[in-house]
Formats: structure tokens, sequence, C-alpha cells
């Protein structure tokens, strides 16, 4: 179901998905994961549509993350299966048989850098911060993350960002590869736009295959998804965790055991 957590628009056989809580950073909450399902289901269903856009409401975020506010109340059952949730959601969206570009017009963390990798490749505005801040909160990645990263950018520096947490800005994230192009953000959309246009020109059956062979390159992704998901529940039930997302909600700086 898709309760406008996520605009929708069809234009010229692209399916436009605009991600809408911008006052909280379209961070990921059940809704708004609920409405990009609605969304990946109707991109494959809809015969009119050849390809679809991924973005984020507002001028400051593309998906500041998975919604923190919710992360107290779970044990690491709830976690695992937090993450497990999560990854079916984003292979999907990577496993698409149909294009799918993401427009990262601002902040790109946590979930929402996870959100972008797990599109075919990314278009950024220079305003755009990526990085795999989940450390700060005494958690990991746990949405594909720890997978797509090191495929992206080579294990040292995924590393080097899930470790650190540190943020890296628009012309980093375009050295070390993770996105293709960089743009004015005014510029953004319409460059995307054009990038899908020359895409859906080419064959339809041609493009779901070279999705399905390229992916099938990628090393036994199952089994590092289940063990993502697993350490991301033992994390997830522990008193850092606790401490960390506490100190996020009280807007102050965490102490780690
Ligand atoms: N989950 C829930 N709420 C979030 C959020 C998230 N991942 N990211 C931002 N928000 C909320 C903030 O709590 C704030 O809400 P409030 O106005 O009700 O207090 C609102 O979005 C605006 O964010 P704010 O922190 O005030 O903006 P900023 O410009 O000062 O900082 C960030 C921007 C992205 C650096 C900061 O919001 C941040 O660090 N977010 C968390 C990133 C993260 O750790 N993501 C991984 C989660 S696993």
């Amino acid at each position: 179901m898709n309760d406008n957590s996520i605009l929708i628009e069809k234009k010229d056989g692209v399916l436009w998905m605009t991600i809408n809580r911008p006052e909280k950073l379209n961070a990921l909450n059940s809704a708004v994961l609920d409405a990009l399902k609605y969304c990946i289901a109707d991109l494959q269903a809809d015969n009119h549509i050849k390809g679809a856009i991924l973005t984020g409401s507002g001028e400051k975020a593309f998906v500041a993350g998975a919604d923190i506010s919710g992360f107290l109340k779970g044990d690491r059952n709830q976690g695992q299966g937090f993450a497990e949730i999560g990854q079916a959601l984003f292979s999907s969206i990577e496993n698409s048989t149909k294009p799918i570009i993401a427009a990262v017009n601002g902040f790109a963390l946590g979930g929402g850098c996870e959100l972008a990798m797990s599109c075919h490749f990314r278009i950024a505005s220079e305003n755009a911060k990526f990085g795999q801040p989940e450390i700060n909160l005494g958690i990991i990645p746990g949405y594909g993350g720890t997978q797509r990263l090191p495929r992206l950018v080579g294990k040292g520096k995924a590393f080097e960002l899930m470790m650190t947490g540190e943020n890296i800005d628009a012309n980093e994230a375009y050295r070390i590869g993770l996105v293709n192009q960089l743009c004015k953000q005014e510029d953004l959309l319409s460059i995307a736009e054009s990038k899908m246009k020359t895409i859906i020109s080419k064959s339809s059956i041609a493009l779901a295959q070279l999705i399905e062979a390229t992916n099938a390159s990628d090393a036994d992704p199952e089994k590092g998804m289940i063990t993502e998901a697993v350490c991301f529940g033992k994390s997830f039930a522990s008193d850092d965790m606790v401490e960390g997302v506490t100190a996020f909600l009280e807007k102050r700086k965490p102490k780690f055991n």
C-alpha cells in the first residue's frame, strides 16, 4: 500500500518514485518500506513502464537512513527480521527486470546509501553526502550494505567507511565509484530522465537479461545477506545500540562500553 509516503508519477514510460518524508530527511519507516514494495511490484506489472527513477523529496536528503526512532523497541530476533525485510525489498530493486536509477539529491546515509546502492546505478547532485554511520549507533548496516558497498568501491574503502562511520561528499563518492555522475541539484532530475530515456529506447528483453547476467556475477550473495542479518540482529540487541540510539535521540555523543 502507498499512503503518499512515496509520490508516484508515470510519464513517457518512466515510473518516478519520490520518497516523501522531507521533515525526517526521508528516513525509512515501515510506511515508506511498504510503499516502496508496492511501487516495485507495480513497476514489474505495468507493461507501459520500462524503467524507474528513485529520488527523495526536498533539497536536503535522498534518504537519511532507516528510521532510528523505532530502534529501541526491538530485541535480537526483531533486529534480524528488520534486516531481512529491508534486504528482501532492496534485492527486489537490484533484481528488477526493468532498470532503476537512483537520483541522489542530498544525504544518502545508512539505509539511504544501501537503497541507492541497490539501484542499478547512481547519479548525484553536488550537495549529496554518502555514508554508513550505523557504527555510531552501535550497530552495523543491515540492508545489504556489508555486501554491496565492497562490491562497488572495494573492500578496503568499504571497511573504512563502515568502521569510521564518516560521511563522504559527492566528489569523493564519484572518485571511488559509488556514483556514476555528478551534477547541479537543479539539473539532477532532467539528467536522470535523459539517461533513462536512452536506456529504455533499448530492447526491454535485452535489458532484463543484462540485469540478470550482471547480478549473477556476485559471489554467493544469499549467504552474505544471511550473515549480515544475523550479525545485525546481534548488534541490535546490544547495550551499545541502546546507548547509540538514545544519544542520537537526545542529540548528544554516545558513550559506548
Ligand atoms: N531516523 C529518524 N529520524 C531522522 C533520521 C533517521 N535516520 N535522520 C534524520 N532524522 C530526523 C531528525 O531526528 C530530525 O527530526 P526532528 O526535527 O524531529 O528533531 C529531522 O530528521 C532533521 O534532522 P536533523 O538531524 O535536525 O538535521 P541535520 O541537518 O542537523 O543533520 C543528518 C542531518 C543527516 C547529519 C542527521 O539527521 C543524522 O545524522 N541522521 C542520522 C543518520 C544515520 O545515522 N542514519 C543511519 C541510520 S541506521
